[in-house]
């Protein structure tokens, strides 16, 4: 069973394009979202009826969520009082723009998806879509942390050895194996922060014996993206943050 999973789009329409165009060519059996639709570029709602218009389930990301019921901010991490008003920024903005429609959809999102790639009549293995961990969307499951959290996430998600957990909200991808377990992060479509423009994502296939997973990057048209934003209220840093691929100091 193939299936491709994108995370962490964050109402980038020309880079979700792009990738909903390679992935058409790779013959997988489905596509999933990890969350984080919306926030920090001015297509939440196209973006939102893409995916909606393509069939592709998925999960709440903390943007999601947090638009959706209204919560005080978005639940993003920032290191210093810049980066807190442009968050703020964003997310006001965000929340002026998305429609009434969008906003219910957001709140509807669920917080995980299983699925089982054998059918839900065998016991394993177990794929299991999160947007940040299994417990809160909001907290970032980077790749230094240790074997422990890892296991630890596995337990809160019923986890066991050949099942494999997948999660977004860093924007940066990375995979490891822990006693069997599969922890993958699909790194961002829209919003990378590994240093690198293109848009990620991640076909992952789960054969009899083993898990296979490849990173894939995709060029979109990133000029589009940025005269966008700066034809919106949007910060014109977030447009500098997306040419060098996150590493520029704006909230995650
Ligand atoms: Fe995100």
């Amino acid at each position: 069973m193939i299936y491709a999973l994108i995370s962490d789009i964050h109402a980038n329409l020309p880079a979700l394009e792009a990738v909903l165009e390679d992935i058409g060519h790779r013959g997988v059996a489905a596509t999933y979202h990890l969350g984080d639709l919306v926030g920090y570029a001015p297509w939440p709602d196209e973006t939102v009826a893409l995916i909606r218009g393509r069939g592709i389930s998925g999960v709440a990301g903390n943007y999601d969520s947090t638009v959706g019921t209204d919560y005080k901010h978005c639940g993003c991490r920032y290191e210093d009082p810049r980066q807190e008003e442009l968050s703020h920024i964003s997310f006001n903005w965000t929340r002026q723009h998305v429609s009434t429609n969008t906003k219910e959809f957001l709140a509807g999102l669920p917080f995980r998806i299983d699925l089982l790639p054998n059918g839900g009549h065998l016991a394993g293995p177990r794929v299991i879509l999160v947007h940040g961990t299994p417990t809160l969307n909001t907290l970032y499951w980077t790749e230094d942390r240790s074997d422990d959290f890892c296991l630890k996430m596995a337990g809160h998600a019923g986890a066991r050895a050949g099942d494999v957990i997948v999660f977004g909200h860093t924007h940066i991808p990375w995979h490891r194996d822990v006693e069997g377990i599969h922890f993958v992060n699909t790194g961002s479509v829209g919003r990378p922060k590994d240093g690198n423009w293109r848009a990620g994502y991640v076909v992952l296939e789960i054969g009899s014996r083993a898990v296979r997973v490849e990173n894939v990057r995709v060029e979109y048209d990133l000029e589009r993206t940025i005269l966008a934003i700066q034809d919106s209220e949007l910060p014109d840093e977030f447009g500098e943050h997306l040419r060098t691929g996150g590493r520029t100091s704006v909230p995650r």
